[in-house]
């Protein structure tokens, strides 16, 4: 004899049903998630999308609850964070959780990208989910940027000194875009207060809103996987693609254990190891901004140091921030560079393989460079060079390339 259902499971269907009559939340879940067929294939490079998700949901929790104490003056903001660190309950958790979540995030969209690199996640119909992908990068740089400045340590301070002195280089209008961004002569108490407004308000619903947008494009064409096969184009007859399983439950238990493994080692990094050797928090940074003393080296933190690197390689002042510039904004031309007729690096030469390995080394080896005070010009110059030669000579290795075939079904 069947169970009767109980009074409560009754009376849950009843709201479930009353909400639905007034709503689309459940044809949202179903779309997204329950009815949502992801490739059966994906590997552990497919973790980074849904930890970068919840690193900005860290960001966002913890970076509130440090507003609550913040002050973003330049005569109290360091002061605050001290506060914060030694004398608010929990608040030296609350802070490195924050500041490690910093890195970690770049961490974690890192491989995120690396992983569109691999599998030509980029490639047709997916050229906007990439282009808001960049954007999101873009907006992350500006972002932690920003942050790294409240504290208003030696670093926060002289790091704020040499990125927005840079845009002086700007013919005719340098000097005075300079003093606009700053809001005075010098970097001030203006600057301060409207980094902390970018950095709290505006900036954080930017990303949101650009995620969302990542995620809907997404949705719209469906996930690429590791064999680059469209899984759309081979479905069963009641519509549902062969090769494709429903995200939720199966994706989501396995990003919960993603989240969980990730969860262990962060949380190894917050409670043991903070300053991560002066990678993820400097020395000079619990010293507090003194205009008028100049720590001997002014590096980036860590994520941006490929970058810096770049802009050291040529002596001019503006073609070194054109060439730094170019570095990043070329990542956007990337879906027509590519001419390859495969996506995934599986079914690719070992042109291809060679290619983007010596683009990770050249990568890897800028972000050292640009950590340290006396790298060679000719080093710097090498690998900036292997770093743009990666994009410039893609259009050509990938058209002459030779591919393997494709499977029509996705392979284990
Ligand atoms: C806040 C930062 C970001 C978040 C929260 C985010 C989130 C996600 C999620 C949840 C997915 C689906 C799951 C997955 O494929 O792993 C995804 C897919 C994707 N993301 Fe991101 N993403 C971020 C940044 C980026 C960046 C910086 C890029 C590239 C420049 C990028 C490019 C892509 C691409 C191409 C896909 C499709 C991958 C495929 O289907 O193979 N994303 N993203």
């Amino acid at each position: 004899m069947a169970k009767p259902a109980s009074t409560f499971g009754k009376n849950v269907e009843l709201v479930g049903n009353w909400i639905d009559e007034r709503t689309s939340f459940s044809s949202f879940w179903n779309k997204h998630l329950a009815q949502y067929y992801a490739p059966k294939n994906f590997n552990l490079w497919y973790f980074f999308g849904s930890l970068s998700l919840l690193v900005l949901v860290n960001q966002i929790v913890t970076g509130i609850f440090l507003t609550m104490h913040y002050k973003p003056d330049a005569e109290l903001a360091f002061a605050s964070i001290e506060f914060i660190m030694r004398d608010v309950e929990w608040g030296w958790l609350i802070r490195y959780m924050h500041s490690t979540g910093a890195s970690l995030f770049f961490v974690v969209v890192y491989l995120h990208m690396l992983r569109a690199l691999m599998y030509g996640s980029y490639q047709k119909p997916r050229e906007i989910v990439w282009i808001l992908g960049v954007t999101i990068y873009l907006v992350l740089m500006a972002e932690s940027f920003m942050g790294y400045v409240l504290p208003w340590g030696q670093m926060s301070y002289w790091g704020a000194q040499v990125i927005i002195s840079l845009f002086g280089a700007v013919p005719w209008i340098g000097d005075g875009l300079v003093e606009w961004i700053r809001g005075d002569y010098l970097i001030a108490d203006a600057t301060l207060n409207r980094f902390f407004a970018l950095h709290v308000v505006a900036l954080p619903l930017v990303l949101l809103m650009l995620v969302v947008l990542h995620l809907a494009a997404l949705h719209e064409v469906g996930s690429n996987n590791p064999d680059g096969v469209e899984i759309k184009q081979n479905k069963d007859a009641a519509g549902r693609p062969r090769d494709g399983i429903p995200f939720h439950p199966y994706y989501t238990v396995k990003d919960i254990f993603g989240a969980c493994f990730f969860l262990l080692i962060a949380a190894f990094i917050i409670f043991f190891w903070p300053e991560f050797g002066g990678y993820f928090l400097k020395p000079d940074n619990f010293v507090e901004a003194n205009p008028l003393v100049t720590p001997d080296h002014i590096p980036p933190v860590w994520y941006f140091t490929p970058f810096y690197a770049i802009l050291q390689a040529v002596p001019d002042k503006l073609m070194g921030v054109v060439l730094m510039g170019a570095s990043v904004l070329i990542l956007y031309l990337v879906p027509w560079l590519d001419r390859s007729p495969v996506k995934s690096i599986r079914y690719r030469s070992w042109m291809s393989k060679l290619a983007l390995a010596l683009f990770c080394v050249a990568f890897v080896r800028l972000g050292m460079l640009g950590l340290s005070q006396d790298s060679s010009t000719f080093e710097l110059r090498l690998w900036t060079f292997i770093y743009f030669a990666f994009f410039i000579l893609m259009p050509i290795w990938t058209s002459f390339e030779k591919t393997k075939s494709v499977p029509e079904r996705v392979t284990y």
